[in-house]
């Protein structure tokens, strides 16, 4: 039998490549341009400027500014300008001060050894080490929403804000900090002197439409498969489920789908992924709820998922509130003879599995794709376990 090829190269499916093109982020990149472009005419007096870039996740934040950032190290090249750049992802670096300072150092002057200095040592060496070698540096600090809600005292907004002020008798040719964050809610953990200098003006990414992920789906389908093993209506379909409250235009999902289903399809040889293959994947791997997570469910969860159906039921929408969980939850516990359960803990449980999303009090969804079957299986279960 002949074998029947899926994939021409499936590393193109990875969240971490960075395809060459990115649709529908152009604006956004020429806007990036724009701020930083007079830096190649006179690099000593363009001021260190500081960026925020704001979007919920899997939109494109950390794909942009690194495509970004080597555009703008390439044009500076271009001049005879040498620079750095630094991407940072705080969150894989953990919250530790010292780490931060040490991969910048280490980044920007890997020659120099960072052992026994201080952090503000670390800091300073850098500057001098930019002054001396006549180099100009950029630093992109991503996720630094993770790292301010984990450790929100280290400082390190204060003093990469302030790099200009942190060794004032030398030049400082950092010339941009930019950080990226998923909202602006850690606004809230930072004092007077950090917010005013990180500025509260954000360069905010919107979500793609529906016609912008299916390009973007497109695109690195052709890529990663083989000509016409995906057709045009499953493109559709993943574009409909991403723009959906619940996924909420996260690309990953999209391409965790393609993979999945390529899989999928190389294994059940069926030459190329079917509709049906790719509705199948989304069932299993989407905030859905399996067998095995329905057996291992609590009485309390079981009644929290029933009061989330009837409640999107009764709203006809995709999501239903708190306050609404909460009446609809204490009939099925009357109804049901069932006393001291916390819903609140049973909400919190629900979504540490995924199986539900808090995206607000407001809006809680339910990822499973029919709400009339879960229901079924649920009272089954419930009248299992009373008994
Ligand atoms: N316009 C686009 N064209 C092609 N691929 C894209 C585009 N936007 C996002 N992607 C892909 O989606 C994935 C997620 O993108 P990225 O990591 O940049 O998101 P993010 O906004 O930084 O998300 P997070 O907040 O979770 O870090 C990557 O594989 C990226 O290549
Ligand atoms: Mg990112």
């Amino acid at each position: 039998m002949q074998e029947q090829l899926i994939f021409k190269d499936r590393t193109k499916l990875s969240p971490r490549y960075i395809p060459k093109e990115l649709p529908h982020r152009q604006k956004q990149i020429d806007l990036l341009k724009r701020i930083f472009s007079s830096i190649k005419n006179d690099p000593d007096k363009y001021p260190l400027t500081i960026l925020q870039i704001i979007g919920p996740t899997g939109i494109g934040k950390t794909s942009t500014l690194i495509k970004f950032a080597n555009l703008l190290q390439e044009e500076l090249a271009d001049n005879k300008i040498s620079s750095k750049i630094v991407y940072i992802n705080l969150k894989l670096l953990g919250g530790n001060k010292y780490a931060i300072y040490k991969y910048i150092l280490g980044s920007i002057a890997p020659e120099l050894p960072a052992q026994g200095l201080s952090a503000e040592e670390m800091l300073r060496q850098m500057i001098d080490y930019l002054d001396k070698t006549s180099s100009y540096a950029l630093i992109i600090l991503d996720e630094i929403d993770y790292l301010i809600k984990i450790s929100k005292d280290i400082g390190i907004i204060y003093d990469l804000t302030r790099l200009t002020e942190f060794y004032p008798t030398k030049r400082c040719n950092v010339k941009g900090v930019i950080f990226i964050a998923r909202s602006t809610e850690f606004y809230e953990k930072l004092d007077a002197a950090e917010l005013s200098s990180l500025g509260r003006v954000a360069i905010e990414f919107p979500t793609y439409t529906i016609n912008q992920v299916s390009d973007i789906i497109m695109q690195r389908s052709e890529e990663a498969f083989i000509e016409k093993v995906i057709g045009p209506d499953i493109i559709d379909w993943i574009a409909r489920i991403l723009i959906s409250p619940s996924v909420n235009g996260d690309i990953r999902y999209a391409l965790d789908l393609l993979t999945y289903s390529g899989n999928l399809a190389e294994n059940e040889g069926t030459g190329k992924i079917l509709i049906e293959q790719v509705k199948k994947v989304h069932q299993q791997i989407f905030n859905g709820i399996t067998d095995e997570d329905i057996k291992e469910l609590s009485k309390g969860e079981i009644v929290s998922l029933l009061a989330i159906i009837r409640g999107i039921r009764l709203k006809q929408r995709e999501y239903t509130e708190l306050k609404e969980i909460e009446m609809q939850a204490i009939e099925i516990a009357e109804n049901n003879n069932i006393k001291n359960m916390d819903i609140y803990d049973s909400l919190d449980e629900l979504s540490a599995k995924k199986i539900i999303t808090v995206q607000s009090l407001k809006k809680i969804f339910l990822g499973s794709a029919s709400i009339d079957d879960l229901e079924k299986i649920l009272v089954k279960r419930l009248d299992a376990i009373k008994s």
